[in-house]
């Protein structure tokens, strides 16, 4: 059985849609940890509500920020976590996670990357004009929201969009993605090359690549 090890910041939603999706039997998996860096994380109901042990750990009680990512290494190697999963952790990992987890940290980013890195991600797309969005799910290198991508599902923005609007349409697409690409990994379909990401028998009609109407 595949042990997660799941690192979140605040409301934990994407953490939720994981969690389901193993309770509803569709993905071979287990959460051993939740670990977040927020002592009042909405995750942290979550995992209480689903008995799945947690850990709060404040960055600021570390001599350096290398000694939080070591000792976070050292929990999840502790309940012999194989896959890291960042949901909504909004910090840049740094290289003893990395280095104790290589291509086995996923991140999911409310943006098609490489567009729009980093924070208010559907604020910048709506800013910006795009017209399609969506979301990235990759492995973490030290980089910004650079690494491998393994799925992307895109959805329209309308010129009507807001912030909010824009990051529900996203949300929901996030829910069904990340927890596809767990299981990608779960049945052993994904390889990495360099920056590319083989996956096993994939199937580009898949549901989560979205296209909005060319002509009414
Ligand atoms: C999600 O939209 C996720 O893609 C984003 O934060 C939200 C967390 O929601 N992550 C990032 O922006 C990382 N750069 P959640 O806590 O409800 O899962």
């Amino acid at each position: 059985m595949l042990k997660l090890g799941i690192l979140a910041s605040g409301r934990g939603s994407n953490f939720q849609s994981i969690i389901d999706e193993i309770n509803a039997g569709k993905l071979s998996a287990a959460v051993s940890l939740l670990i977040t860096d927020t002592p009042d994380a909405y995750a942290i109901e979550r995992a209480k509500k689903h008995s799945i042990d947690f850990l709060y750990l404040n960055p600021r009680d570390f001599k350096s920020i290398n000694d939080f990512y070591a000792r976070i290494a050292a929990e999840l190697t502790k309940r012999s976590v194989e896959l890291v999963i960042l949901a909504g952790f909004m910090r840049i990992v740094r290289k003893p996670l990395i280095d104790a987890f290589p291509n086995r940290i996923m991140n999911i980013h409310p943006a098609l990357l490489p567009a729009f890195p980093g924070l208010h991600s559907q604020k910048q797309a709506v800013e910006y004009g795009a017209r399609i969005s969506g979301c990235t799910v990759h492995f973490v290198d030290e980089g910004m929201d650079t690494g491998p991508i393994i799925i992307q599902a895109a959805v329209p923005v309308s010129p009507d969009d807001t912030e909010d609007s824009l990051s529900e349409r996203i949300l929901r697409l996030e829910h069904k993605v990340y927890p596809f690409a767990i299981k990608l990994y779960s049945e052993g379909r994904l390889s990495v090359e360099g920056r590319i990401v083989n996956i096993n028998n994939y199937n580009m009609n898949s549901d989560y690549f979205i296209n909005p109407p060319l002509s009414r």
